[in-house]
């Protein structure tokens, strides 16, 4: 093997810059976009995500309504207050955040938002329009962040074979769908893994970029990585160590320390893929304002 320093792909870098730009569009706006958070129970991680999307929005002059609800809430209460939401002029983005404590009824509270307002993409209608190739839709957040990030380094997808660990509606589908798509900057050979895939290793090394989502600490090893492959992070896991002041540290889903000695460029854990989810969720809540003001979309 050659051993070369890979590229560590910013994330932090490259969603303040496209905050900057955002707050340069909202600060001249006369009314601000305003964002409505569906928080229903006390996820821990969901509680952190949360108080991020806030504090972000709010230095981008979007402003936030924090909609919590009991973990006993009902598909009903949730309804409700979508319906409410959807109906409300004064409000141009709605997320709930996922996972909802019963996971019976989050089909049907996704698919309950006003496709124009789906900030999180979402809805059948924008990930339908998605897949048919029609690119006036809201895209999910994280797959859109991972796209800007390849593409603000030149990393070119068209013709490179795509491997995703991981099949999720929020992250892997939706990815999948995008960077196979017909689009500029796309047009990727994409397969999709999943907890059932026989010989994941070996597909997952015939990878030209690397994309794992599936939750798993440090589960993405050097032998599964092709020489000189891209590798995307998207696992956020807590790792206990009580030689952290908080009690525990991040880590992605790959051995970052060994994997990072064989591929050419990584995107770290924190710092890669979760700050452009944030910032996508802005640039998507500024572009459904927009849509909603009947405006041009920005691209
Ligand atoms: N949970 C983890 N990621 C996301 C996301 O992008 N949107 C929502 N609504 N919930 C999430």
């Amino acid at each position: 093997h050659i051993f070369r320093m890979s590229l560590i792909l910013n994330g932090k870098e490259l969603a303040s810059i496209i905050s900057a730009e955002i707050a340069q569009q909202t600060a001249v706006l006369a009314t601000k976009p305003r964002l409505a958070i569906i928080l229903v129970g006390n996820n821990l991680a969901s509680e952190i995500y949360i108080r991020n999307k806030i504090s972000c929005a709010k230095s981008l002059n979007i402003e936030t309504q924090l909609i919590r609800l009991p973990s006993t809430a009902t598909k009903n209460n949730i309804l409700e207050i979508i319906k409410s939401l959807n109906e409300d002029p004064t409000i141009n983005g709605i997320i709930v955040q996922a996972p909802l404590p019963n996971k019976n009824f989050q089909e049907s509270v996704f698919e309950a938002i006003d496709p124009q307002k789906d900030v999180d993409g979402f809805t059948p209608a924008n990930i339908g329009r998605l897949c048919n190739g029609n690119r006036n839709c809201l895209v999910a957040c994280t797959p859109l962040g991972i796209w800007k990030l390849l593409s603000y380094y030149n990393i070119s997808l068209s013709g490179k074979h795509v491997v995703i660990l991981g099949r999720s509606r929020i992250v892997g589908r939706p990815l999948s769908i995008l960077l196979s798509q017909k689009f500029e900057g796309c047009n990727a050979t994409v397969t999709v893994c999943n907890s059932q895939t026989k010989h994941l290793a070996e597909i997952a090394q015939s990878g030209d970029i690397l994309i794992s989502a599936i939750g798993n600490p440090k589960f993405v090893t050097k032998n599964m990585i092709k020489d000189g492959a891209v590798v995307v992070d998207v696992g956020i896991n807590r790792i206990p160590d009580n030689t952290c002041p908080k009690g525990y540290r991040l880590s992605g889903d790959v051995d970052f320390e060994h994997v990072q000695e064989i591929c050419s460029a990584i995107t770290p854990v924190p710092g890669g893929v979760g700050p452009m989810t944030i910032a996508m969720l802005m640039h998507n809540t500024l572009q459904a304002f927009e849509l909603q003001n009947k405006r041009p979309l920005t691209k």
